[in-house]
């Protein structure tokens, strides 16, 4: 094993994070984490992935779940689409795999929503395959120990990166193969994985230790003698990795209707396709409207308000698209309620059937403080 690797998986053995993926790493388990993983933090994830492990605890039982069942699981994580093709990837494995989540990158890269780096990082975690995951923090790692300084926001880094990262990983040799123990529902077990363990090393490494922003901790890095840019250009760490400035974002104007009526709340389903696709929202047109422009829009939509008052203005940053939106109560007639085009959902359901993206989490938020 490399001097590189050593001092990693030993500084990993006694600072590891421990985290609850970690300790059962079933390829179910791993897959599942690794896909919460994607853009959101650690810290958020663990709650969501014990919830959905109570509700779906197999893969067989993901494959069955109600669409609406996974979609509410995965309520605030944003980027639906992760879980509808987790939902697609389990169905597949359950007919073309007899129930077991296939044990190389290559087969993996082929089950949807599952792109190069989180199959390297399932294969390498569950299955102790000898590759490379290379995400944002492998990427910043690199850049830092091999003074690259061009942009990493290429394939060219990426390749590189994982050149690097492979030719230091330790061999998967027969004493590492993972033990296997295949429930039949994509239960197998991974154990002694120094691939896997290598890889969990450098996101706990750019975690801890080589951070992104403020001052990266070089003195308690395990890796500090193989880093050019620190051995090179002492206190200049930060200067790495160059990130091209990002494209500035579309923003789009919205206007957002609570219509209520007694104590219900209108929703309505998103389309099938496109943004936030079939999840539930309040209604909202483009635009700021002003009243009157307001009325008008109710009106197109058979919704007969009997009061409308200006609420809370929000905004929601997506990847590529930034919303800010402006709101409406609107009280409508009781009587009238039939003709309303929407679902008037009661306060129960929104809570516990409808998942409504947290794009929309003021006016989720505005609605919970109007029962209190
Ligand atoms: N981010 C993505 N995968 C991770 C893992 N296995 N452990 C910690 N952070 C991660």
């Amino acid at each position: 094993m490399s001097d590189f690797s050593n001092r990693l998986l030993d500084w990993y053995h006694n600072n590891r994070r421990i985290l609850p993926w970690r300790e059962d790493p079933t390829p179910y388990h791993v897959w599942l984490s690794e896909i919460m993983l994607q853009q959101t933090r650690v810290e958020a994830v663990k709650g969501y992935y014990a919830r959905f492990l109570d509700t779906l605890p197999d893969v067989d039982a993901l494959a069955q779940a109600q669409e609406d069942t996974c979609l509410k699981l995965w309520e605030g994580l944003g980027y639906y689409s992760r879980v509808r093709n987790l939902q697609k990837a389990a169905q597949e494995v359950m007919e073309h795999w007899g129930g077991e989540i296939p044990g190389t990158s290559d087969e993996l890269k082929k089950l949807p929503g599952i792109g190069p780096y989180t199959a390297a990082a399932i294969a390498a975690i569950a299955f102790g395959e000898r590759i490379p995951a290379i995400d944002g923090n492998l990427l910043r790692i690199y850049a830092r120990l091999e003074r690259y300084e061009e942009s990493i926001r290429t394939p060219a880094a990426q390749k590189k990166a994982a050149q690097y990262f492979a030719e230091q990983m330790p061999e998967r040799s027969a004493a590492w193969n993972p033990v296997r123990e295949n429930n039949g529902k994509g239960g197998t077990i991974a154990k002694d994985n120094p691939c896997g363990n290598f890889n969990q090393a450098l996101m706990d490494l750019g975690n801890a230790v080589c951070l992104p922003g403020s001052a990266p901790a070089c003195g308690q890095c395990p890796v500090a003698d193989f880093c050019r840019i620190h051995k090179e250009c002492p206190g200049k760490e930060t200067s790495l990795p160059f990130i091209p400035a990002p494209k500035e974002k579309k923003t789009e104007l919205l206007t957002v209707f609570m219509i209520r009526s007694g104590d219900r709340t209108a929703v309505r389903k998103r389309p099938a396709r496109g943004l936030l696709a079939g999840l539930y929202e309040f209604p909202n047109a483009a635009g700021h409207l002003d009243d009157k422009e307001a009325v008008a829009w109710l009106r197109k939509n058979h919704v007969e308000p009997v009061r409308i008052k200006k609420i809370v203005d929000a905004e929601h940053v997506f990847s590529h698209k930034k919303w800010i939106m402006q709101g409406y109560e609107v009280i409508t007639d009781p009587f009238a309620e039939q003709s309303i085009p929407f679902i008037m959902a009661g306060e129960e359901e929104i809570v516990s059937l409808y998942c409504i993206p947290s794009a929309f989490s003021a006016y989720s938020d505005w609605l919970i403080a109007q029962k209190q």
